[in-house]
């Protein structure tokens, strides 16, 4: 038996016997069960033997298939000339893990058929559990390998699917249902996990919200074509499950060849979905390399768009350092014969008409304001109508005839002389000029049968960019939100959250982004008055509550902003810089709500001495008169000073006189109090948002 527990998590694994371990639970902490405790428990479980069924007791394995008598989704899909109907016998079960989590590695193996498969899980100190497969072909032929997928059993009660999918500039959108008995799958054939992602697929129990109920969440950290499910029969335990997509024949593995599977990061919480970001947060910020706070930044993408010259420029890099800017992002536009988004994409080298002297005057301008730099690269994509296509139009891939999408298509990364050229032209960029950031798009789908191979070595051209300059810090955007996946994460610093920058939109599409991804790494950008993307104008205080909440930027021409907005910019950028040691390092609560118009979110740090809430109102409230807003996640035994924080001055508010405490500007109160009770905010118009803060005063 291998029972692996942390914060309040158990995964009791069966590893008696000859054949594939099997899953007895995944979920609340069992406790330090004895092993014969175990073992008892495990005897236990055995159900019963159903008539019209298999003979023997159905158990769920941690690679289900026909050969147990699993009718539902298989773990494993592998053929030669003909499926292969595996018969995997238990070699091997090894303690491993790194760092702080405590791990297994299970050795499994049908000589006969000549497959090995090696099963790695990992539970780590915050109760994450990943979860991987690997095949390897030990035969004499080739393998096609179909499938190799994460299957793991949750409880009856956790009736409900939430998952979301969502569209270019908004992203993310929940949608939840009852899980009946049958498949609920979410597919991903876009080469990257898109728009329309299902991003987080949680199994909770019916009503599940931010702060109760049960959940078993999974999510698959993969950058290319994936499927995530949720499964519930008459015949067998309900399940959740994650695989990598593969296209028919798109795998195949030489004699001795392996293939890894991607991780399947799987997460319960007994806190509701605010349980699950308790544990991703921790565990995600535990891997960055990132020391330094997280500057402001400002984009240059909405500011002028393709219309670069240093002559353009210079006011908003002046601008950017008065207001307190920290990173200069020079976006598309730079590169050679890039006048508009048809044409050079794949020809990285910095134009000469509208750079004469290379990117240098203005990366020295950026540096004597004090600010660092950052470019826009777009590494995985090539225009047809450029110098590269027009030499190697052997490096595009797919069809020669492959539709276009933006006018663009993809650079076939597993051909090495396309890699070598795009590594190249990286490192010599990144050699000559002190860059410290890159922003690393990719704006089309493949829609090609080749996901896999491209993915795989998008993270091996990632990878040796990074050996080659650690320092650089990279951005994962994909036309904003549509390669967002931890996958990408682990070798990068921060994603583009959305292309909008519209507040409205932001609200939610931040708020379900960060049930996975810690707010620090998902790049909020102000926008200006009316969205580029929406046509919605917006009050300067409500697109600066809103880009507060993440990592902060600005993507808007403030060369041309009033002096009075510019003002207001200053002093957010103030606030952010003296806030951001607490957004980026505290625990995130999502007070849920009983008026889906009210949305308040906040941050509380880790020792529970300070807090900061938004508080927004997203359309019509439901009451004149909005119940008291709770403020969750305090330390209950602490009393709090509450202050409003307002940013900017144009907070539209709809009362005669507002609330007492709000009038009074301060209030103290426990955290018990806070939490349960909560204090009725001020009667703000749709579409604006206050923040409170909290400061522990014992
Ligand atoms: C799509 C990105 O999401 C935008 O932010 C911008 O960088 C454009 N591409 C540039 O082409």
């Amino acid at each position: 038996m291998h029972h692996l527990r942390a914060a309040g998590v158990s995964l009791l694994l069966d590893t008696r016997g000859t054949g594939v371990p099997g899953v007895i639970h995944w979920g609340r902490d069992l406790g330090p069960l004895s092993d014969a405790e175990l073992v008892s428990l495990a005897d236990a479980m055995v159900p019963a033997v159903s008539p019209s069924s298999i003979d023997v007791p159905i158990r769920l394995s941690l690679l289900p298939s026909f050969r147990e008598g699993w009718s539902g989704r298989p773990a494993l899909s592998v053929f030669r000339d003909a499926p292969v109907d595996l018969s995997l016998e238990l070699v091997g079960v090894e303690a491993s893990g790194s760092g702080t989590a405590s791990g297994i590695v299970i050795r499994l193996t049908d000589a006969a058929a000549g497959v090995d498969v090696t099963t790695t899980l990992e539970l780590s100190s915050e109760g994450v559990l990943r979860l991987r497969h690997a095949v390897t072909n030990t035969g004499g032929s080739a393998l096609g390998v179909a499938a190799a997928s994460v299957v793991v059993p949750v409880p009856d009660r956790a009736a409900e699917v939430l998952d979301f999918s969502g569209l270019w500039t908004h992203e993310r959108r929940p949608q939840r249902q009852t899980l009946g008995q049958g498949v609920w799958s979410r597919e991903s054939r876009h080469g990257r996990p898109g728009h329309d992602n299902a991003y987080l697929l949680a199994a909770g129990t019916p009503g599940c919200g931010f702060g109760h109920g049960e959940v078993w969440a999974a999510h698959l950290a993969w950058s290319g074509d994936g499927v995530v499910w949720a499964e519930r029969s008459p015949l067998g335990p309900a399940t959740i499950g994650a695989a990598e997509l593969l296209a028919p024949g798109e795998l195949s593995l030489d004699p001795g060849a392996s293939y890894d599977g991607p991780w399947t990061v799987l997460v319960y919480s007994d806190a509701g979905l605010d349980g699950i970001s308790d544990r991703l947060h921790p565990w995600v910020r535990s891997w960055s390399t990132i020391e330094s706070p997280r500057p402001v930044v400002l984009n240059t993408w909405e500011a002028v768009y393709f219309d670069h010259s240093l002559e353009r420029l210079t006011p908003l890099v002046d601008a950017a350092a008065e207001v307190g800017v920290e990173r200069f992002v020079l976006d598309d536009g730079w590169f050679t014969g890039r006048s508009d988004d048809r044409r050079a994409l794949g020809d990285w080298f910095v134009d000469p008409a509208a750079w004469p002297d290379g990117l240098h005057p203005l990366i020295d301008r950026v540096a004597a304001s004090g600010m660092d730099f950052g470019l826009w690269v777009e590494p995985e994509m090539v225009n047809r109508d450029s110098d590269v296509a027009r030499a190697h139009p052997d490096w595009i891939l797919g069809a020669t005839d492959a539709v276009t999408w933006r006018w663009q298509n993809v650079l076939d990364l597993a051909n090495p002389d396309a890699f070598s050229y795009v590594f190249e032209r990286l490192d010599a960029l990144l050699a000559e000029y002190p860059i410290a950031y890159l922003k690393w798009d990719h704006n089309r789908d493949l829609l090609a049968g080749s996901a896999h191979r491209q993915t795989s070595a998008l993270y091996r051209l990632i990878d040796a960019v990074r050996a080659a300059h650690p320092g650089v810090e990279i951005e994962s955007c994909a036309s904003g939100g549509g390669r967002v996946d931890l996958g990408i994460l682990e070798r990068t610093d921060r994603v583009w959250v959305s292309d909008t920058n519209d507040p409205l939109e932001r609200q939610s599409i931040q708020r379900y982004t960060s049930l996975v991804v810690p707010p620090e790494y998902l790049g909020g950008h102000l926008g200006i008055a009316r969205a580029h993307t929406t046509g919605r104008t917006a009050t300067l205080s409500f697109r600066l509550a809103t880009a507060l909440f993440g990592h902060a930027g600005i993507e808007w021409n403030i060369a041309e902003a009033t002096p009075a907005e510019r003002a207001s910019v200053a002093e957010w950028i103030a606030v952010y810089k003296r806030e951001r040691g607490l957004l980026h390092s505290g625990r995130v609560v999502r007070p849920d709500a009983s008026d889906a118009a009210i949305v308040s979110h906040g941050v509380v740090a880790a020792d529970g001495s300070r807090a900061l809430f938004s508080y927004a109102a997203l359309a019509a409230p439901a009451a004149a008169i909005p119940t008291p807003q709770r403020f969750p996640g305090l330390d209950p035994t602490r009393r709090y000073r509450v202050r409003p924080l307002v940013l900017g001055t144009d907070v539209f508010t709809l009362q005669d006189a507002a609330p007492a405490w709000w009038e009074a500007g301060e209030v103290v109160l426990s955290g018990a109090v806070l939490g349960e009770v909560g204090l009725p905010m001020p009667l703000i118009a749709p579409e604006n948002a206050v923040l409170v803060e909290f400061d522990a005063v014992d």
